[in-house]
């Protein structure tokens, strides 16, 4: 059974109260990286002009701006706070992204409508069942032949790297928490959800199980890791 901070409302309060802060903590714990990942996530699939582009588990659309601007973009959120941001950055972009506040474990999207799903920083607060659920609906609506890119931070696997990183995870980013949004609990469960995700190796088999191709990444010595691959 999923534990409670896996539950859809949990996880979509947690987002509701720490998206004010989320944008700017995110840039400054991850040192930039985060939007350097965003930007593989992106570009280890080629768009091409024209494609449909679904952005699962969007944010407030951060990864929209490495998305090419001819490609038509549906975007899945269910964090109320966030589909807000989401529209407001609709409004400065020249063509509107479909903006669709909703589970992105079972969306209204089509079924094989979708040319690429890309998603970043979205894995880590779904249970074991919850991501089987996600990869059956990124396999439902591709099309055949589609592609997906699937970032998460993650727990780099060499002792060198892992004491510090769980050190800065369980006591620094907190403390960011604490500083901007004066509530060092919601940021201390983004330790708790990215130590227990570990890696996107431990949810491999959920995409392959999908019938999808799938190819596992390490970015930076695996403090993040991917899965990109194509729907067979
Ligand atoms: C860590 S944020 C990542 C946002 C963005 N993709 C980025 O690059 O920063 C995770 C987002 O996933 C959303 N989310 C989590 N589980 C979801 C689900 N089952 N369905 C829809 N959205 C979900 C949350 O509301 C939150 O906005």
């Amino acid at each position: 059974m999923a534990q409670p901070h896996h539950d859809d409302v949990f996880v979509r309060e947690l987002f509701d109260k720490m998206g004010p802060t989320y944008g700017i903590t995110n840039v400054v714990t991850s040192f930039g990286f985060s939007e350097w990942w965003r930007y593989a996530c992106v570009n280890q699939v080629s768009i091409e002009a024209g494609e449909t582009v679904c952005d699962m588990m969007a944010g407030s659309g951060e990864c929209w701006r490495y998305l090419p601007k001819q490609s038509v973009v549906l975007s899945i959120d269910f964090s109320s706070f966030m589909v807000e941001k989401q529209h407001e950055r609709n409004e400065k972009r020249g063509q509107p992204v479909d903006v669709r506040c909703e589970s992105a474990l079972a969306t209204s999207i089509e079924s094989q409508s979708v040319d690429v799903v890309v998603s970043a920083f979205g894995l880590k607060t779904l249970s074991r069942d919850a991501t089987r659920d996600f990869a059956q609906e990124i396999s439902r609506i591709l099309k055949p032949g589609g592609k997906f890119s699937l970032i998460e931070i993650s727990v780099p696997q060499s002792s060198f790297l892992k004491v510090p990183y769980e050190w800065y995870l369980r006591k620094v980013i907190p403390l960011f928490g604490k500083f901007c949004l004066s509530d060092i609990e919601c940021y201390r469960m983004l330790g708790i959800y990215t130590r227990e995700f570990e890696s996107c190796a431990r949810v491999l088999p959920y995409f392959c199980e999908a019938g999808l191709d799938v190819t596992f990444s390490n970015h930076f010595f695996g403090c993040a890791t991917s899965l990109s691959g194509t729907k067979k």
